[in-house]
């Protein structure tokens, strides 16, 4: 599979898990409702420029890979899901566009296309965030902003913290480690 449709099926299954029922009362679940009809427009789209950009691809590499794959199941799916979506609409489709010569300008509006759903897309997404209970990974201002809440009593607070700080290093190092010991992804 290539990386739009593989992206596709990231979306799907991440808006599938937030809404699963069909009982709606705000927009957010709506939109979640009514995404089969946009990416079956996306698939429509896609499936006209498809044959092009797979003739020309030739690394061997993934772009989408198992951690994107792997981000998209976890609770920060929604974010990891605009920070792709940014990265096309950013990055991967104005090139795209620009791309576009008189032999291909016939995929251009299909590629437009695209860009027009994904933008409406994030957009729904960025309303819905607290619909999608939407987090980033980490914000270390919000650590911070607690911290300085509590005065005077932070440092205590912090330092009095360290030990639960070394069991997530230690943790997470030994997840890593495992990891390393698999010679099939070392
Ligand atoms: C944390 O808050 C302090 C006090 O407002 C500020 O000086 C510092 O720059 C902040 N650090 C970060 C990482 O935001």
């Amino acid at each position: 599979m290539n990386t739009i449709s593989v992206l596709l099926l990231l979306f799907l299954s991440v808006l599938d898990k937030v809404c699963s029922t069909p009982m709606c009362n705000n927009q957010c679940c709506r939109f979640v409702e009514r995404f089969p009809g946009r990416l079956r427009r996306l698939r429509e789209d896609y499936v006209q420029i498809r044959d092009f950009y797979e003739a020309n691809d030739d690394l061997d590499t993934a772009l989408l890979d198992q951690t994107i794959e792997d981000s998209f199941k976890t609770p920060f799916a929604c974010h990891a899901m605009n920070s792709v979506l940014d990265f096309y609409l950013g990055t991967v489709l104005p090139a795209a566009i620009a791309g576009v010569s008189d032999d291909t300008k016939e995929l251009k509006p299909y590629v437009e296309s695209i860009q027009i759903i994904f933008d409406e897309l994030k957009r729904d997404v960025t309303k819905c965030k607290k619909y999608f209970a939407c987090q980033k990974q980490f914000d270390v201002l919000k650590l911070n902003a607690t911290y300085n809440q509590l005065e005077n009593k932070g440092v205590y607070k912090a330092m009095g913290e360290l030990d639960v700080l070394f069991n997530y290093i230690e943790s997470y190092l030994a997840s890593k480690r495992h990891r390393n010991d698999d010679p099939v992804l070392s």
